[in-house]
């Protein structure tokens, strides 16, 4: 078994929420990507795409999962887009075994809503939902590309969810 597991997913899908209890399940590291990005760049995520643009945004997320695949015995929360670049997956399936969480359209707008919508600044705009469902369509086929090991998240208890990921892992 190698010893990282990345989750992967879209914005509100539960990867930081469930890689918490997770690492703290497993005995493992949390660590956030985005938070790294954030330290790297010493500003927010929405600074950078608001200031350097998506194009810096996805250059540093490259550098983080480069460097992620160094690690050892830590679960990793990714950012939502990480998928898009193969090269990202590459390099944390040398060291990690991924995890796709889903959740429907609804659970996930109901999630960012609570976070706040302008922390997420690909949804924020005047139809979040609109561009929810566009950006899923769009995102599934490298989702899928990405791992063949997913669990919903629709309906589940946190408890069930991280039982259901070390069911998966551990065998
Ligand atoms: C993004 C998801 C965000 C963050 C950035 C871009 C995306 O992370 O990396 O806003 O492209 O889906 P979360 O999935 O943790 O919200």
């Amino acid at each position: 078994m190698k010893s990282n597991v990345v989750l992967i997913g879209f914005m509100g899908t539960g990867k930081t929420t469930v890689g918490k209890i997770l690492a703290d399940k497993l005995g493992k590291e949390f660590l956030e990507m985005d938070k790294i990005i954030e330290k790297k760049a010493n500003k927010s995520i929405p600074e950078i795409f608001s200031e350097d643009g998506e194009i810096k945004f996805r250059e540093l997320e490259m550098e983080v999962a480069k460097e992620l695949s160094g690690k050892k015995d830590s679960v990793i929360a990714a950012g939502g887009g990480v998928v898009l670049n193969k090269l990202n997956i590459d390099y944390l399936k040398r060291t990690a075994e991924i995890i796709l969480l889903k959740a429907t359209p609804k659970d996930i707008y109901d999630r960012i809503s609570l976070d706040g919508k302008e922390k997420r600044p690909l949804l924020n705009n005047e139809d979040p939902m609109g561009e929810i469902k566009k950006l899923l369509e769009f995102r599934k086929p490298f989702y899928e590309m990405a791992t063949n090991t997913s669990v919903s998240t629709h309906n589940k208890t946190l408890r069930k969810i991280t039982e259901e990921i070390i069911t998966i892992i551990t065998f």
